[in-house]
């Protein structure tokens, strides 16, 4: 029997005035890896940060279990200590507080982490170049005046370093240069087979899944998941688009 990580049961949520997502149930075991495509607007964000805990939504019914216990009102830190990691579609900037210093510091909260300064310095220096990334970075402030490619790399280097169980990457990557398309193809792929994490990809360009085997694909559509299938469902959905998933839903009476 594989371990379930993550157990979504009939979630629906959304903002205070605004219903987005409508009785998602979605599971994903150990060391999976899971993609979730959809048209824009269709919720797919709303959920990664619904599964973070983003204090923006509310949770109007249902659960998320995480790793055997129900996180559904725990803090988004507390999830993060738990082993969640969501990549944002538009990572936040944090002025004054430098990479490397985020980067020890969040490490250190973690007990499984902790390492000696020289350790972690080393570990940092060797993603980095795993990564093609400049480390004159790591002084500068976090994700402050970074390009959109150089924030995506930042955010694969705080993946490899955290080890998370489950990571979820939201269109990590959007807006990448072909090279860069590539170096974060293979931090990823770095990420499966070092760490043996799952992952929950929410992406519109499947060059990404290129280097993965793909367990599982979903399909969400106006807030509701509407197809379900293996890694051939994504080459289908690239063929002929959403067409079949928007109908489904309008003939069981769609939400929205
Ligand atoms: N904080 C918010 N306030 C108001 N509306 C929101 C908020 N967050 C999300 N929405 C709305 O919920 C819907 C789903 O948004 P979401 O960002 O989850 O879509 P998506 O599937 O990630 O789309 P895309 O592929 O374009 O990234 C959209 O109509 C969006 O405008
Ligand atoms: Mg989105």
């Amino acid at each position: 029997m594989p371990d379930t990580l993550l157990s979504i049961n009939g979630l629906s949520a959304g903002t205070e005035d605004k219903p987005i997502l409508h009785d998602i149930s979605l599971t994903v075991d150990a060391g999976q890896t899971h993609v979730l495509m959809g048209p824009n607007g269709a919720g797919k964000s709303t959920l990664g940060h619904v599964i973070m805990g983003d204090p923006t939504y509310r949770v109007a019914s249902g659960s998320i279990t995480f790793d055997g216990t129900d996180i559904t009102e725990l803090s988004p830190d507390k999830r993060s200590l738990a082993g969640i990691f969501l990549s944002y579609q538009a990572p936040v900037e944090v002025p004054g507080v430098p990479l490397y210093s985020f980067l020890r510091t969040i490490c250190q909260m973690r007990p499984e982490l902790k390492t000696t300064a020289r350790k972690f310095r080393q570990r940092v220096a060797d993603i980095c170049k795993q990564l093609d990334m400049d480390d004159s970075f790591l002084t500068r402030e976090l994700n402050v005046g970074f390009s959109g490619g150089e924030k995506k790399k930042i955010e694969m280097l705080q993946l490899l370093l955290l080890q998370p169980k489950l990571a979820i990457l939201d269109e990590t990557d959007s807006g990448l240069d072909v090279d860069a398309l590539a170096i974060v193809s293979r931090g990823i792929e770095a990420y499966r087979q070092e760490c043996d994490g799952a992952l929950l990809i929410i992406t519109h360009n499947t060059r990404i899944l290129e280097r993965l085997d793909v367990d599982r694909t979903h399909v969400m559509v106006r807030g509701s998941l509407v197809g379900e299938g293996d890694a051939s469902l994504i080459d289908e959905i690239d063929a002929t688009g959403f067409g079949r998933f928007e109908e489904a839903l309008a003939a069981k009476g769609g939400a929205n």
